[in-house]
């Protein structure tokens, strides 16, 4: 009966609760600087917390990789957890300066709260500080994994950039973007998760392979929420069409229309995307279109290829959740 009253998510938290309890502390404490402004900036951060499914993924993955349920994470867990946080939020901080976003979490972004010159700022303060943390812990192959993938996001991100400059975003190149911006941080948790408690590289590898798939059914997600996949997501909706950004649901209603809708709709983006009504119109043609559904098909397939992944590792209260935490990426609202 009880089991029945829990939401998804606590489910997906039981096998790893006090691990996150832990977690808040330390992320906390990894924040905390004696600048004035920069303290009012990050007890903003922590008070808007987000989903934290990076540190869940961390979590879990040890879990799963340790097999057995009852242990505790060694610290080198905690330090992969917090530090990717912080890369995270980091990204999510400067993210909103690129993408000129007034929000993010539901409330107002760092840099329309305080001006762009704050939030860059602050944005390589938290990286700075999640590189130090796990310098500190002398956790050198925890740091080399995760640096991997932050210099992979800030190409993705530069890519993104090109791309949108010139409109001429194929899938194949839509794919490597979201492979750089957001899957390879899924997929360092997860190697960080496997790698924190083990030192079979194969297993890590396996580990890291799964959240990278995971990851780009998470941005594909991300980019049908943009487009009112959900209700309130905490964040604008079209924001991608605004910043000429080609998602997949985009490119492959493009692929897909007449040459005169094509060229329409490029027109629209191309010299029209600040325009609400236009925004707007672009949305309108997608939704209508074949992108969603087929976007969709993708991000299904990609959870069940990751799914397959997990076959290799063995059954535990941690797989179970593990499964429940990718179940719970595609289908979120926010
Ligand atoms: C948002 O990530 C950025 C992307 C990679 C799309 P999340 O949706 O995990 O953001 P928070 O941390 O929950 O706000
Ligand atoms: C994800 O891209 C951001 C990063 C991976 C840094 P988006 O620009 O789509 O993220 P949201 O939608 O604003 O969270
Ligand atoms: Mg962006
Ligand atoms: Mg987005």
């Amino acid at each position: 009966m009880y089991l029945c009253t829990m939401s998804k998510m606590d489910q997906i938290q039981a096998p790893v609760a006090a691990d996150m309890v832990k977690f808040q502390g330390h992320f906390k404490r990894a924040m905390q600087t004696e600048v004035p402004l920069l303290d009012r900036v990050t007890r903003y951060i922590i008070r808007r917390k987000g989903k934290q499914m990076r540190p869940l993924f961390v979590f879990l993955t040890a879990r799963v990789v340790l097999g057995k349920d009852s242990t505790v994470l060694p610290e080198r867990s905690h330090v992969a957890a917090s530090l990717i946080e912080l890369l995270h939020t980091a990204t999510l901080v400067h993210d909103d300066v690129v993408d000129e976003s007034p929000l993010r979490r539901g409330f107002f972004s760092i840099q329309a709260l305080w001006k762009k010159k704050v939030a860059v700022l602050v944005g390589d303060y938290l990286l700075s500080r999640g590189l130090l943390m796990a310098v500190d812990a002398e956790a050198y192959d925890l740091l080399k994994i995760t640096s991997e993938a932050v210099r992979q996001m800030s190409e993705g991100e530069l890519l993104q950039i090109e791309k949108a400059r010139r409109l001429d975003i194929t899938e194949e190149v839509y794919f490597d973007i979201i492979q750089r911006k957001t899957a390879s941080l899924i997929a360092a948790c997860c190697a960080c998760g496997a790698a924190s408690v083990s030192g079979n590289p194969e297993t890590t590898a396996n580990m890291k392979r799964f959240g990278e798939l995971v990851g780009l059914a998470f941005q594909i997600k991300d980019d049908l929420l943009d487009l009112g996949d959900g209700e309130r997501i905490g964040k604008p909706t079209g924001g991608d069409i605004r910043e000429r950004k080609m998602t997949l649901p985009l490119i492959h209603t493009l692929n897909e229309a007449t040459a005169t809708e094509r060229r329409r709709l490029i027109r629209l983006v191309k010299h029209h995307n600040h325009k609400d009504q236009a925004v707007q119109e672009v949305m309108d043609a997608i939704i209508e279109g074949p992108g969603m559904a087929y976007a969709r098909k993708k991000m299904t397939e990609l959870r069940d290829e990751a799914m397959t992944l997990l076959d290799a590792e063995p059954d535990s209260d941690a797989k179970e959740a593990l499964i429940g935490l990718v179940d719970f990426t595609i289908e979120r609202k926010r």
